[in-house]
């Protein structure tokens, strides 16, 4: 069951449509991708808190890189995970900071709970705005969205490494991947489900009070399934956080169809390495607090076939702030019968955007 329900931004009505009735665990669900805005609550921090399949990687790589450091933990967030780990480690000393003012207070009663006042110094900015001395050996940052650079890990990072970090300062992760293969999203969500989880209508409001104004945020599933992939996948974004780290970068893949289906645009998601070396964890494949992105490309489903192919050029550039990227994504469907579809999607981090695609002029119906 789904139902229309409206919000008010900034004295506005935007309108809505709305699961009425509770999602099932492990079931796909659509929310807007919360993590790339200033909107985190006790709820968003506690699932990533919990979330072991992150953890685990991020402890393994500090318990081999912290002891006798000193490590930088941006954007501790109100639970100081990685200050604490870091400290547990054996780090000399650790600088957090935490941009959003409700978190930092919440990190201070943290901290002082945990007994980390001692070894830890909590700051409150941006780090890109803040300057501190000595400089830190080894910088922990999870920053990194469901499109891996969405929470502006490139250009964080990038000021981190040239500001914050001695000459051979080791950042963690080390490498975030964002891969893509192409979906109908129908098929992904079920044909009567496409419409915002409940839950998620909180967040949603947020996002749009921040933006000022209502805007076609990015869609993210939950619980999506590979099975419901019709291509291969390829890699349409790197960031190489002890390498060579781009804040804008364009990749043109072209993804082959493998299976008879339809699709109308592309699921995006994370794989992550903590360390060089490690198993990267797939934000598709395991359950972990990331989820899929679906990017819709084309205006209505078009059928395909095994031997199809999809070209695909995804670019992304700094926003407005200098810091979260913009993405476009343009691509090209060529079928058996020698016809080409031509799709595309301009997905700003903030702005102006609204009911640009038909996925949008359904989710946001006109009042
Ligand atoms: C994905 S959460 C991670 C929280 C915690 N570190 C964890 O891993 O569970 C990202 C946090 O970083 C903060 N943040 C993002 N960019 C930041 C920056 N440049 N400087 C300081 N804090 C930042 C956000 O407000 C948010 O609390």
């Amino acid at each position: 069951m789904r139902q229309v329900i409206e919000l008010d931004v900034h004295g506005k009505p935007v309108h809505v449509l709305v699961r009425s009735e509770p999602e099932l665990e492990g079931r796909a669900s659509l929310w807007p991708s919360v993590g790339e805005y200033p909107i985190y609550d006790p709820f968003l921090y506690t699932t990533m808190t919990t979330d072991e399949e992150r953890n685990k990687r991020f402890r393994t790589a500090l318990e081999q890189l912290a002891p006798g450091r000193r490590v930088l933990d941006i954007g501790t967030g109100q639970d100081v995970v990685w200050a604490r780990e870091s400290v547990r480690a054996g780090a000399r000393q650790v600088t957090a900071i935490e941009v959003m003012e409700d978190s930092f207070r919440q990190a201070a009663v943290n901290l002082t709970a945990y007994g980390l006042e001692d070894r830890a110094t909590l700051l409150l900015g941006e780090s890109t705005s803040l300057a501190f001395a000595p400089q830190a050996d080894v910088c922990v940052a999870e920053i990194i969205g469901s499109v891996a650079s969405a929470e502006g890990a490139a250009a964080v990072l990038t000021d981190a490494r040239r500001r914050h970090l001695v000459p051979d300062g080791v950042i963690v992760p080390h490498r975030a991947v964002t891969r893509a293969a192409a979906v109908c999203l129908s098929d992904v969500l079920g044909e009567q489900h496409i419409a915002f989880a409940a839950e998620s209508i909180p967040y949603l409001q947020s996002i749009f009070n921040w933006n000022t104004s209502p805007f076609d945020v990015r869609l993210r599933i939950e619980n999506a399934s590979p099975d419901a992939l019709v291509s291969e996948s390829a890699e349409i974004e790197s960031l190489d956080f002890n390498g060579t780290l781009h804040t804008a970068q364009q990749t043109t893949t072209c993804l082959a169809i493998q299976r008879s289906g339809r699709i109308d645009g592309v699921l995006a998601w994370l794989q992550l390495w903590c360390l060089s070396d490690d198993e990267p964890l797939d934000a598709l494949r395991m359950k972990t607090n990331w989820a899929s992105i679906y990017c819709p490309l084309f205006q209505e489903p078009v059928p395909v076939e095994p031997g199809d192919t999809l070209d695909l050029v995804f670019a992304s550039s700094l926003g407005a702030d200098g810091v979260h990227p913009d993405y476009q994504l343009s691509a090209t469907l060529h079928t058996a019968d020698g016809r080409t579809h031509n799709g595309s999607l301009e997905s700003p981090h903030r702005g102006a955007h609204f009911r640009t695609h038909p996925v949008y002029r359904l989710l946001f119906p006109a009042p």
